[in-house]
């Protein structure tokens, strides 16, 4: 989602929806604006991109010189207008718009009922302007401060109160936002772009800082009260750079936003000590007692997370598991009863082929569990249970963040099947659950060791072809890595099983043919570095990944990655990223558009 708040002279609606038109990158099912107008707050909100938000602010317009604004991207509750943000307490008096998580909204909606507080939406949000409501005696920055004492996961607010009109207070936690600093006006903004056209002076907020914005001025506090001094960061990127959050395209943020991304989908699921929380799904031991099948349908990247979710739901909870892509499924016939149990994958939760497969599935008796990034999208609202991924909007057509998460959610998942099943004892799921939780502070440290995949592609951007070898759970990433690769570079690619290599694939090499192979699993090691020798006899140049101190590669490859160490179960999750950012740097030394690839659309929602 995106938040923008301003106070000045100009009228704040036009401001905030222009500052909003910079932000629809970060969400677009909803939006809308709440200003002060004489003294009342005024909100117009509604579903749907922003110009429906403009266009309803024609018919009803608002007046007044300050306000916050929202654009949505639903991760509570799906994309409505009463779902939208601004959302205000029971009796009016404060409108909040915010962006992040709040993980115990539920706890805290119930103790607030109990205290007679009503709730309108589904969204975890609306309890923060009640909260505060609660805690308000007449200093809205003090009631802020004592809401987020009470405040679990992420946040970026912007408050405003009619009992302190001139007045707005914001504040950040483990979600970004800016402060812009005008000549007699200020601004509140999750990204840079929202101000840029007011402005280039800018506050960049750390977690906890309290702001309070007025006409006259910005004032910002600590936790404890105190006032706090900030250098004023300049701007000098272009408003089209500033979009990408600096980077230079959508396809290289989102792959540096996946430790969030891994964070934000574990949240609230995923809690050490605790059993794993799966709120939209329903499934009962008998049900799944019942299951003697599960079928895993996705297209493209979807379908190779599905690859992933294969291996690991046969391991762990020992159920049968096929994976197909829509398209092929859909057409053959395939043996679905009511003890089938099928999983489909979608970023968009819009792919006719996958769409099909789920309505297809259900009218033959079969339960559907769908993984989507997508809140309200016709694969969530026809699934009988859904697990949303929170990857947050992905821009570039190429999947990256998204596809890691559905790997998340799929191992989630497992645990939890495992767990109803009695395949795993609670401590084995414990031990996986701490290694999860730690990843994404892993998936960091990867992103901040990019020379040896630079190198390699200065090396490699004029390959005709490039092969993946892997096995198991390595050949699932080879997939997608060499998807890609294809996708973004036009590189014709391959990904091939290590074993299967004299059946075919090792006709084509040839002196100087290059070859990525991951290496991740223990009890294939050996045969992939056989593997690997075969190739390089023949006279293949080799780029190896695997885990740190796994330095046998360095022997057979004339490029070695290393990625931090962890279950070797979870590999993938960061076994994938190195092959991202390959394929991004060949793309970028070949002068591609990573994030608009030729003839390729994010979504395909024709067969
Ligand atoms: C298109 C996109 C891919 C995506 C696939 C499935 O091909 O370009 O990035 O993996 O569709 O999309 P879905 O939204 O169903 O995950």
């Amino acid at each position: 989602c995106g938040i923008v708040g301003f106070v000045g002279q100009r009228q704040a609606a036009d401001v905030l929806v222009e500052g909003l038109s910079k932000l629809e990158y970060r969400g677009y099912d909803s939006a809308g604006v709440a200003v002060i107008e004489d003294g009342e707050i005024e909100i117009r909100k509604c579903k749907g991109r922003l110009a429906n938000l403009s266009s309803k602010l024609k018919d009803e317009p608002v007046h007044g010189t300050m306000g916050i604004g929202h654009t949505r991207w639903a991760t509570h509750g799906e994309p409505s207008d009463v779902n939208s943000h601004p959302h205000s307490n029971t009796s009016e008096t404060i409108s909040v718009v915010h962006n992040g998580i709040i993980e115990n909204y539920l706890k805290l909606r119930e103790k607030l009922e109990a205290k007679g507080y009503k709730f309108f939406s589904q969204t975890d949000t609306e309890v923060i302007p009640n909260l505060i409501d609660y805690y308000y005696k007449g200093d809205l920055l003090e009631a802020v401060k004592k809401a987020t004492t009470k405040m679990e996961g992420s946040y970026a607010i912007g408050v405003i109160s009619k009992n302190e009109p001139g007045k707005l207070v914001a504040v950040r936690k483990d979600s970004p936002l800016i402060v812009g600093l005008g000549k007699d006006e200020f601004f509140i903004a999750s990204d840079i772009p929202a101000v840029l056209n007011y402005t280039r002076d800018v506050y960049l907020l750390e977690d906890k800082e309290f702001v309070v914005m007025t006409k006259d001025g910005v004032t910002l506090y600590d936790e404890d009260g105190e006032m706090v001094n900030k250098d004023v960061y300049h701007v000098t990127w272009d408003a089209h750079a500033a979009e990408k959050g600096g980077y230079e395209d959508f396809m290289i943020k989102e792959i540096h936003e996946q430790p969030k991304a891994i964070k934000d989908t574990m949240t609230s699921r995923l809690v050490a000590g605790q059993d794993i929380v799966l709120d939209k799904i329903h499934l009962t031991k008998e049900q799944l007692d019942n299951v003697d099948k599960i079928y895993i349908i996705g297209c493209g990247t979807a379908y190779h997370a599905g690859l992933v979710g294969k291996n690991i739901i046969e391991k762990l909870a020992r159920i049968p598991v096929e994976v197909d892509i829509a398209s092929e499924f859909r057409y053959r016939d395939p043996l679905i009863t009511d003890r089938t149990l099928i999983i489909v994958i979608s970023q968009s939760g819009e792919t006719a082929d996958t769409l099909a497969v789920l309505r297809d599935g259900k009218k033959k008796g079969a339960r559907v569990v769908a993984i989507t990034n997508v809140v309200g999208s016709s694969v969530s609202r026809e699934a009988d249970d859904v697990f949303y991924t929170w990857a947050g909007p992905e821009i570039a057509v190429a999947s990256t963040k998204a596809y890691v998460t559905q790997l998340v959610a799929l191992y989630i998942l497992t645990l939890y099947l495992a767990d109803l099943k009695g395949t795993l004892s609670k401590e084995e799921i414990e031990k996986i659950k701490t290694e999860m939780l730690t990843l994404p502070e892993k998936a960091e440290t990867l992103l901040n060791n990019l020379e040896t995949m630079q190198k390699f592609a200065s090396k490699s951007y004029m390959e005709k072809d490039i092969f993946f070898l892997g096995r198991g759970l390595d050949y699932a990433v080879s997939l997608e890595g060499s998807l890609k690769l294809k996708e973004i570079s036009y590189i014709h690619a391959e990904a091939y099983a290590g074993g299967e290599l004299k059946h075919g694939p090792i006709a084509l090499i040839e002196p100087g043919t290059v070859v990525i192979a991951t290496l991740t699993q223990e009890t294939l090691l050996d045969k992939m570095v056989s593997n690997i020798r075969e190739v390089v006899t023949r006279g293949a140049k080799v780029l190896g990944i695997a885990f740190e101190g796994s330095t046998e590669i360095e022997k057979t490859c004339d490029y070695a990655i290393y990625i931090p160490r962890t279950m070797e179960l979870l590999a993938p999750i960061l076994s994938v990223i190195p092959h991202q950012l390959i394929s991004y740097y060949v793309a970028k030394q070949k002068g591609c558009d990573v994030d608009k690839p030729r003839n390729l659309a994010k979504s395909v929602t024709v067969e």
